[in-house]
């Protein structure tokens, strides 16, 4: 029986499964789509919001170190996926590589973990969306009523006429010593843009690989072009003006510790790294697009590495001039880099940023929405999921059903699910898939040597190793109740695995075992 739950998928079946037939995936992604694809992941919800509150909570300036130190632990899982993506490349990215090298019951568990990551990440990323549209509406005098403009339950306030979520103002309340229950409130209903959001990203994927890649490239190079322009501005800025703004704001780059662990210091670094992890998220979906690639061998590990290098310089350029122009104290706002630019004086900085983060967490929501239907595309080939997940659509040719499937579910996690509680558990199940994969490249090193591997992870196992050991600790600094949610989540998991997919998996169907 156990060794029945380990059977492996064998590696020439899966490489011919990656041949294109003419009905199934198309291959029509270069190297640039791939890396553009991976920006558009990755750019988004992190730093254009998460920066500024872990700055302003956890490490102050230091969220430089965070962000190199997050950035280092997301190099070796990235090494790894680099590795897996251009031997394997297959839709299902850690699901198939898990198949291949650890056996079915992980193949299973880690393709319904990645369901945390990109199902969820997605919906958290709805939920971020929308409050910087409400925003950016709210800027030229339309508003939605505040029943539609929260999560399901979430208590809604009015402050200076705008209605706001008290989760995100009510630190700013209490600063001001006003008890939110004196200003007029409700609870929310129904995030309807986020619902909306997603329903839009929905039908562009339905519609086809090449007009999505087409549709994120051309919002990636504006979205960069957003986090160049506040780059060059405000790096101008900070070169021009050193005595009122780096003198000042990084006089104590790394504040003293406050006495407890993660409240700034050394260990307010490390807990900020993994807040700020959530910002890296996505440069491994660009292996879910595989199967679409025209030549993967070659450009799956441009794609993964070349995002990821991309967006650390960036990361590391932002959050360094944020933290210089403005002091981290006032960073623990929703739009920390409008305020950065707004700081520079420049009057159209902070309409430039909003857009670029409107358009740039769509590409998230896109890139998210694509890795998911792929997951469980490659899932419901080998008879895991049902057959309806793997059809393709006759003229689009894209999975077509597992794709509305996953947009409508996802829709109803962003409109009625609070963010932080998506967002914590995007980062854990994340980072057990980079566990997973980790493990998974090593040990197919050790039990298959010989496999031609295009490009080849360096220093194996002290690479693994790395993303093994970082991951996890990444892991632990997370809070109890996502650990919770993560061991029911996989209980459940188990479950539909025991009654479903052990029955009908094609690998045991062939080894005759399926009973
Ligand atoms: N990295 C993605 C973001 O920051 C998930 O929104």
């Amino acid at each position: 029986m156990a060794s029945e739950l380990l059977s492996t998928k064998p590696m020439d079946v899966i490489l011919n499964e990656a041949a294109d037939t003419g009905h199934g995936l198309k291959r029509s992604l270069g190297a640039l789509n791939l890396t553009t694809l991976g920006v558009g992941a990755i750019i988004g919800a992190g730093i254009f919001v998460l920066t500024g509150e872990a700055a302003a909570q956890y490490a102050g300036p230091a969220i430089v170190l965070s962000f190199i130190l997050a950035g280092i632990a997301c190099l070796f899982a990235g090494l790894c996926y680099a590795e897996f993506a251009s031997l394997i490349p297959i839709a299902g990215s850690a699901y198939t590589y898990g198949y291949a090298t650890l056996g079915e019951i992980f193949a299973w568990i880690i393709g319904w973990d990645l369901i945390l990551e990109y199902a969820f990440g997605a919906a958290t990323v709805a939920a971020g969306w929308s409050g910087y549209v409400l925003s950016f509406l709210q800027d030229f005098g339309i508003s939605l009523p505040p029943q539609f403009s929260g999560a399901h339950g979430e208590m809604m306030v009015q402050f200076h006429g705008t209605w706001e979520r008290l989760a995100r103002i009510g630190p700013t309340l209490a600063s001001l010593h006003i008890d939110p229950m004196s200003l007029p409130h409700l609870t929310a209903q129904f995030n309807l843009l986020a619902a909306v959001g997603i329903a839009l990203v929905t039908t562009i994927l339905v519609i086809g690989i090449k007009e999505s890649a087409n549709f994120n490239s051309a919002i990636v190079i504006m979205k960069v072009g957003v986090v160049l322009v506040f780059i060059v501005i405000a790096g101008a800025f900070v070169i021009k003006h050193p005595a009122t703004t780096i003198d000042v704001n990084w006089k104590q780059f790394i504040p003293p510790n406050l006495g407890s662990y993660g409240e700034y210091g050394w260990s307010g670094i490390a807990r900020a790294a993994s807040v700020i992890f959530f910002a890296y998220i996505g440069f491994d979906a660009v292996s879910t697009a595989a199967q679409e690639a025209k030549n993967p061998q070659r450009d799956m590990p441009i794609g993964i590495m070349g995002s990821l290098v991309i967006c650390t310089i960036l990361y590391i350029l932002v959050s360094g001039i944020l933290t210089a122009i403005v002091p981290y104290s006032s960073l623990n706002v929703a739009d920390p880099v409008a305020v950065g630019i707004d700081a520079t004086g420049v009057a159209w900085g902070s309409f430039l940023v909003k857009v670029g983060a409107i358009l740039g967490l769509a590409t998230v929501m896109l890139v998210m929405l694509l890795g998911q239907s792929r997951v469980f595309y490659s899932m419901s080939n080998d008879g895991l999921l049902p057959k309806w997940a793997s059809r393709i659509h006759p003229k689009f040719r894209t999975p077509w059903i597992s794709t509305i499937v996953v947009g409508t579910v996802v829709a109803i996690f962003a409109s009625t699910l609070p963010i932080d509680v998506l967002s914590e558990l995007v980062s854990i199940g994340t980072l057990l898939a980079f566990v997973i994969v980790s493990a998974g490249v090593w040990l197919l090193r050790v039990r298959k040597p010989d496999l031609p591997r295009p490009f080849k992870t360096p220093w194996v196992p002290f690479v693994p190793i790395m993303g093994i050991l970082v991951s996890a600790f990444l892991m632990l600094s997370l809070p109890l109740e996502t650990w919770m949610r993560l061991i029911i989540w996989l209980i459940i998991g188990l479950f539909i695995y025991f009654f479903y997919s052990r029955k009908h998996s094609k690998v045991r169907l062939a080894n005759g075992t399926n009973k």
